[in-house]
């Protein structure tokens, strides 16, 4: 019965997501499926991209702002990087602060191991405590570290891709896991024009399109599907009054597929919804943060205001008024 071992092995988060997120009328799976090992191949690739700014504006943001980082935050921290995945950006804030303890966590025990080992050799006396989870889950942090001056990474505006609701309750969730006191130094895309946008969404090479295609692979590959892939076809929406880039995989055809030995059918025209990228502005990124209990505190920006990364720190907690 290899359909049933093949069932047996997947995740079960993952096929409930797929299961309910194909049924229609608004079908919709979550962001964070992308990102098996062929996902987060293509997406670094995505990294490298002309028309994918956030990466190359971010680091160079992280690169010039060590002196203000240094200054702003003590020696002898401790950083825990939510979703630390390859950590290419890592290096830049620990030379620039020069931590006691890197704990970066990750659903991808992989990613997460390999990374960690790449980062030791470069930092021989860091003290790395990588944990393998979801980082919007509860979970405890590595023993002894409550004690210490901790400082959240959450770099790449993975804070676009939750809608706001789901943002503040993440950014509560960090507040609550790192404690008063803490600082968070989180990445933001900017609201910008959308022929800078919609490019770095659809390249002219098709890593992204491919990048969006990918997840029907996956669910071929990992839940029995057979969806026929090259039925769909990638896009790309800005979403002008939520202020976000979308992505969608749009049939071109009426087809009808399995997955998981349920049937599923599709017409010409409907479309499944993959991704949000939320853009902000200060003002509400400003907001997004107070409202999930951080408070900005210095804001580096780009001279094209396309990208800023942010320093915040944990709202002190008040009654009143
Ligand atoms: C995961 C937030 C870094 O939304 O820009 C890139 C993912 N999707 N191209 C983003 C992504 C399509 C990306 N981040």
């Amino acid at each position: 019965m290899p359909e049933t071992a093949l069932l047996l092995d997947a995740d079960p988060q993952f096929l409930a997501d797929v299961l309910s997120g194909l049924r229609g009328p608004r079908r919709a799976i979550p962001a964070r499926w992308f990102y098996d090992e062929r996902g987060s191949e293509l997406f670094d690739e995505i990294t490298r991209l002309p028309e994918y700014y956030p990466t190359r504006t971010e680091t160079s943001l992280l690169e010039n702002c060590r002196d203000e980082f240094a200054a702003h935050i003590s020696q002898g921290s401790a950083v825990i990087e939510f979703g630390a995945g390859s950590a290419t950006k890592t290096p830049l804030l620990l030379e620039a602060i020069n931590p006691a303890i890197y704990v970066p966590i990750d659903i991808s025990g992989d990613y997460l191991r390999s990374s960690a080992s790449t980062l030791q050799s470069r930092f021989p006396d860091l003290n790395i405590l990588p944990v393998e989870a979801d980082f919007t889950q509860p979970m405890a942090l590595p023993e002894n570290i409550e004690a210490m001056d901790l400082v959240g990474f959450f770099p790449g505006s993975t804070i676009g891709n939750f809608v706001p609701r789901s943002g503040v309750d993440l950014l509560r969730h960090m507040r609550g896991i790192l404690g008063e006191g803490a600082k968070l130094v989180i990445g933001f895309d900017r609201i910008k024009s959308e022929d800078i946008l919609i490019p770095a969404y659809d390249d002219a090479a098709g890593v992204t399109a491919a990048f969006n295609l990918n997840l029907l692979h996956r669910i071929n590959r990992e839940l029995d599907g057979d969806i026929p892939v090259d039925a769909f076809l990638h896009e790309i929406r800005w979403n002008d009054q939520e202020a976000r880039i979308e992505m969608h995989l749009r049939c071109g055809r009426d087809v009808r597929f399995m997955v998981a030995g349920f049937e599923y059918s599709m017409c010409q025209g409907d479309a499944i919804h993959t991704e949000n990228s939320h853009k902000y502005d200060l003002r509400s990124l400003r907001m997004l943060l107070r409202s999930g209990c951080w408070t900005s505190i210095a804001e580096y920006s780009d001279p094209q205001n396309w990208f800023t990364v942010v320093l915040a720190e944990a709202t002190p907690i008040q009654t009143a008024p």
